[in-house]
């Protein structure tokens, strides 16, 4: 048809189009749940925690509480009808703390009352009497007392040893990468409601409305179909909503369940800190050995994870942490431990990356010790060990590496970044600036896309057609900002060549989409695009056998397009032809369902084909650090990104830049900090600082790479861009560090840790500056 061609239609997949809610973001009217006006009766909720680390709870007096005025309930461990657990993975993970707490901040008690100030007075009257014991707080207390939260991972792939012992040079090296609060706008909250049959309808702020479906029964003793769990928007997850949205959603659920009156429970911004999970902090070891010209031959790597109290995510994070060790690095011979530690801190949880950037950020901080113990340029040690034709294709888990871009990718941004000038610009400014010092580095990402447990990559959709051609879409992937529902709706509006705009998207509920697994591994519009576009699909096979029928001419001849569905010259709107399907009794709603092909994953062994493709990307950063204060500042970033065939440039960008400050956070300016008795004492915007629009490069320049469609029939050839790009502010912390290698001419390995705050950039300059003083003997390693 070439109507089509000429007229088309408005917002197909492939154009820029604005997130469906960006107008009512920015004009304040998108509601969140705390929005939405309070059903009557409604009790507000607050939590008791602990003030301990570790303690063994001696009593529970909540009469004085109980006295406030407006107080409905004090609830405790002793008050679910069902079980204390909310484990997502494993089991035993209390919701509310039994016999003992084991971190501070953990949830000892709910108070609900009338009004929310009534319920925060009432829960300091809460006397909770206290036994303290011991805590293990750090990553080395916990790897000493081999006290884990699930048994270590451990990858192998050759014989590490021998090709250690065999390697000509040899250095061992370690890192420590701190962790990182999701700082979501939108804090945790659940509004939990009743139902007059006994069932309960829950408001959750959730990446996984099923799992808190789960979550709320397990606690209310209630089949999954009783319980309802709705979410239509995100004020942001990041990861820290997947497992962690559980158990605010089941103390809401208790708290209606026992009083009988709708409960909402909203943590405060300190107490959200203080309360729920972060990003992973980690301890990274290595044993490396390599030929003279940088070439990894033999690796023995230990990542180490500060689980928290209970495993939560942990054992997965791991997983994808140790998958992601090689990044775009070819590794022969290896050994990979992970151990998730379990200490008396607070469960950490997934965080964009999900392990993969702590998996390899590790290698990079390698590769540029080996760089310097050679007296090589980084860049040319990192291009040696880049993953090439077989054999050196296939990674320490068994998948081969069949769809690498990295070297053209490279070459892109080697020529728009201009980074041979650039370099000998900023090494001529370096000779002739004692004070400020320039640095400049590239990092490239390879990130697995696909969950790595294969059960877990399915999505399901449900359409309808209303017979004025309007299409209601709802699938079971979850709205945080990230852009879903815009893109999914692009895939149906594209099927049934309608315009965007008659498309209405609505909140994810278990009621229509059940059994769904969290949008989360980037894997949403992968997943939920493909759910959705197969249940338009059928709808619209339907709907051209009628046509074909109203035409007199064979179902092929039948074409949708630009709004309207033709045969040869004759043609119907596409509400006129819906109107008419539904005169003929045709029914006009779907559901879909999407698997993802080709996965498999052996826990045991740790191989597999984990991932139905990579989504690569690179970027170069240039900075300037003030080597006496050690303050500092991004001044160029240059990203080529790869989004397959992008179903929404304005979307995906958004994600590369937005991925990319918040990585910057992470390895820059975003300190967590515990004091001696592991209580977090940076819970709040006054003490931890995540990156302001200051921040971002002043010169920042991000470039989705054209005409590179998904080798795998992915929707509309399109990739996954949620996570990969964060992972490229690597580039930023290897700047750094190659600033202030430069005060030592690029001989000394730079001792500095993520995140790299300018406190830490002063302390590695002037550990530089010693040895340059010393004599400059290079050191073995760091
Ligand atoms: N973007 C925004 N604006 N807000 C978010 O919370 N979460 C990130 C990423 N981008 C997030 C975001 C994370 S952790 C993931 S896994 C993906 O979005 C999830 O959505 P997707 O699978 O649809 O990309
Ligand atoms: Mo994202 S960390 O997979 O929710």
């Amino acid at each position: 048809m070439n109507d089509a061609l000429i007229l088309g239609i408005a917002g197909a997949p492939g154009t820029a189009q604005h997130h469906d809610s960006a107008s009512l973001h920015v004009t304040g009217r998108a509601q969140f749940i705390d929005d939405i006006a309070e059903p009557p009766g409604l009790l507000h909720c607050k939590l008791v925690t602990s003030p301990h680390a570790h303690a063994r709870i001696i009593g529970i007096d909540s009469t004085a509480a109980l006295a406030v005025p407006g107080v409905a309930a004090v609830l405790t461990a002793d008050d679910f009808p069902g079980a204390n657990d909310i484990a997502p993975i494993l089991k035993g993970e209390p919701c509310l703390a039994a016999d003992v707490v084991d971190y501070a901040g953990q949830a000892v008690a709910i108070v609900a009352a009338e009004t929310l100030a009534a319920a925060r007075e009432a829960a300091k009257h809460v006397a909770v009497q206290y036994q303290p014991l011991a805590p293990v707080l750090s990553i080395e207390a916990a790897l000493a007392a081999e006290s884990y939260v699930a048994p270590p991972q451990i990858i192998v792939r050759g014989d590490a040893d021998a090709a250690l012992a065999a390697a000509p040079h040899r250095l061992k090296g370690r890192l420590r990468t701190g962790g990182q609060d999701h700082f979501y706008l939108e804090g945790q909250i659940a509004t939990a409601m009743l139902r007059d049959d006994g069932g309960m309808h829950v408001l959750s702020s959730t990446q996984h409305p099923t799992e808190v479906q789960h979550g709320v029964s397990h606690v209310l003793n209630l089949p999954f179909a009783a319980v309802t769990v709705e979410v239509r928007r995100m004020g942001g997850a990041f990861g820290g909503k997947e497992s962690q949205a559980t158990q605010i959603a089941a103390m809401a659920a208790l708290v209606a369940a026992r009083t009988g009156r709708p409960a909402k429970l909203r943590l405060a911004r300190d107490d959200d800190m203080i309360v729920t999970g972060k990003r992973h902090d980690f301890l990274i070891n290595w044993d490396v050995g390599f030929d003279g010209e940088g070439r990894i031959l033999g690796l023995d790597m230990r990542l180490a994870a500060r689980a928290g109290n209970v495993a939560d995510l942990s054992p997965a994070v791991m997983t994808r942490a140790l998958c992601h060790v090689d990044n775009v690095y070819f590794l022969p011979a290896v050994r990979l431990r992970g151990y998730a530690c379990k200490t008396n801190t607070v469960s950490n949880t997934a965080f964009r990356g999900f392990g993969g950037p702590q998996g390899m950020i590790g290698t990079e901080a390698m590769i540029e010790q080996i760089a310097r113990h050679l007296a090589l340029p980084v860049e040319a040690v990192r291009a040696r060990n880049y993953y090439g034709a077989p054999p050196r294709a296939t990674t320490p888990y068994g998948q081969e590496v069949e769809d690498n871009i990295i070297p053209l990718l490279s070459a892109k941004l080697e020529a728009s970044a201009q980074l041979a000038e650039r370099r000998a610009a900023i090494d001529r400014f370096n000779r002739a600036s004692p004070v400020i010092r320039k640095g400049l580095a590239t990092f490239a990402v390879k990130f697995g896309i696909s969950f790595n447990i294969p059960t877990l990559n399915q999505a399901g959709a449900l359409v309808h057609v209303y017979t004025d051609g309007s299409v209601h879409l709802n699938h079971g992937g979850t709205e945080m900002g990230q852009g879903l529902f815009v893109k999914v709706a692009q895939v149906v509006a594209d099927v049934f060549q309608i315009d965007l705009g008659h498309v209405r998207v609505s909140a994810t509920t278990t009621d229509k989409v059940p059994n769904t697994s969290a949008t989360a591994a980037s894997s949403g519009s992968d997943l939920n695009g493909m759910a959705a576009y197969n249940a338009a699909i059928d709808i619209r096979a339907r709907m051209a056998t009628v046509a074909a029928a109203q035409f007199g001419v064979p179902i092929e001849s039948v074409t949708f397009s630009a709004n309207r569905v033709y045969a040869g010259n004759r043609s119907l709107s596409f509400a006129e032809l819906a109107k008419l399907a539904w005169q003929q009794r045709v029914s006009l709603s779907a559901t879909g369902f999407y698997r993802t092909p080709n996965l498999s994953w052996d826990a045991k062994t740790m191989r597999g084909r984990p991932f139905y493709y990579f989504a690569y990307g690179i970027a170069a950063s240039e900075v300037a650090i003030d080597t006496l204060t050690g303050e500092y500042r991004v001044l160029r970033t240059d990203i080529v990104h790869d989004c397959g065939r992008s179903l929404n440039p304005a979307i995906d960008r958004g994600q590369i830049e937005g991925g990319f400050v918040q990585g910057m956070g992470w390895l820059t300016m975003e300190e967590l900090w515990w004091d001696a008795e592991g209580r977090l004492r940076t819970h709040a915007p006054s003490t931890y600082k995540i990156p302001g629009s200051r921040d971002i490069p002043a010169d920042f320049r991000v470039h989705i790479l054209e005409d590179s469609p998904n080798p795998e029939p992915t929707i509309f050839r399109s990739k996954a861009v949620g996570e990969p790009p964060l992972m490229l502010a690597i580039s930023v912390w290897l700047a750094l560090r190659d600033a202030v290698a430069s005060l030592g001419d690029n001989r000394f390995p730079v001792a500095l840790d993520a995140p790299a705050t300018p406190e830490r950039v002063l302390a590695a300059a002037a550990d530089i500056r010693r040895h340059a003083a010393s004599g400059g003997a290079a050191l073995p390693s760091v």
